[in-house]
């Protein structure tokens, strides 16, 4: 039999696949179908800064939209920080995979303290889930990156548990955003997270939420990313999110050079039970390939191995433009 174990974030997990930080992973009876469905680990759903601060009692909004403090109000009040504790320990009791406990942030502010609290409830890990929106046209894309790098130190001084950096998909450089969080030692970067985007009703004229799924075809950006950043950043580890709706996408992002693959949507369409199809996908293709570990082939396709990303990209679009015209 194929051996799929990893490592990552210094974690043994007996495969690459995690359920991503979603509704599938908010309460312990569904951490334990992962685990039964075949997971490596779970990242639980996001903790909000917003929720602990609240507690802290040190939440401030202030929106041009009352409606969004009205829900944000309603979300913390009924998602206690105490809950999400619990969630960290109970279902750490539950199940034998790493649990990753997970907090969606956007700035280095006073709930940094409250990661210790995380590292108390047992999680193996801490994924960091950054929204910062750059929407003001004064500020400069350094001081915006700097919030990234100014949170890692800061979290790096209050945790001595692993750390992984989940990024959003458009920085101008991002494998600099990569090599900086890791001299910083953050231990791994999640590429890439998949934010809401806002739609117009025009027949109501409100803002709407968009489809929060991704597809199939979403796995390309993540792929080129992920083989890049394993090239270029050689040490840290990479988990890949974002697209993968099948087992051969998540051999795909190996062959990258990730040292785990999340899943999310391709669960929530399909069941965790899917998560059994993916992994029997990998070991078939490993077979077929004569590979009997992961680390055999985690990599082989990154971009220092393909050659120069430059020339391979750019002689693929001369192809494809030559062909169509
Ligand atoms: C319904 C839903 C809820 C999500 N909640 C969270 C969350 O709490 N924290 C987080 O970091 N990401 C969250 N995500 C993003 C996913 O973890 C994942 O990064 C994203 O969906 C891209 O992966 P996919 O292509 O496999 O869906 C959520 C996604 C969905 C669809």
């Amino acid at each position: 039999m194929a051996n799929l174990e990893t490592t990552y974030l210094g974690l043994k997990l007996r495969n690459p696949l995690i359920v991503s930080s979603s509704g599938l992973t908010s309460s312990v009876e569904r951490v334990k179908k992962a685990e039964a469905a075949g997971a490596g680990a779970v990242v639980l759903k996001s903790l909000f800064e917003e929720q602990i601060l609240h507690e802290a009692g040190s939440l401030s909004v202030s929106s041009d939209y009352p409606e969004a403090i009205d829900y944000l109000q309603a979300y913390v009040t009924s998602n206690n920080v105490e809950n999400y504790l619990n969630l960290i320990s109970e279902a750490k009791k539950a199940v034998s995979i790493p649990v990753i406990a997970s907090i969606n942030c956007m700035s280095a502010s006073k709930w940094i303290d409250f990661a210790a609290k995380i590292q108390e409830a047992g999680a193996d890990a801490i994924e960091v889930n950054v929204f910062i929106l750059p929407n003001d046209p004064k500020m400069t894309t350094e001081s915006y990156e700097e919030l990234y790098y100014v949170l890692a130190e800061k979290l790096k001084k209050v945790v001595t548990i692993p750390i992984a950096f989940k990024l959003g998909a458009h920085f101008t450089n991002p494998l600099r955003i990569v090599e900086q969080l890791w001299y910083r030692k953050v231990e791994g970067v999640v590429l890439f997270n998949r934010f809401f985007e806002p739609d117009f009703d025009i027949e109501k004229m409100r803002v709407v939420s968009t489809e929060v799924f991704s597809n199939p075809s979403d796995l390309r950006n993540t792929l080129r990313w992920v083989g890049m950043a394993a090239e270029k950043v050689k040490n840290i580890d990479i988990s890949a999110s974002t697209g993968v709706h099948n087992g051969e996408a998540a051999v795909k992002l190996l062959l990258a050079g990730a040292s785990t693959v999340q899943v999310c949507s391709a669960l929530y369409k399909n069941g965790p039970e899917y998560l059994k199809e993916m992994l029997a996908y990998i070991e078939t293709w490993m077979k077929s390939k004569g590979y009997t570990s992961v680390n055999q082939f985690r990599g082989a396709m990154s971009y220092g191995k393909i050659g120069d990303p430059a020339v391979y990209e750019r002689s693929q679009f001369m192809k494809y433009y030559s062909s169509h015209e």
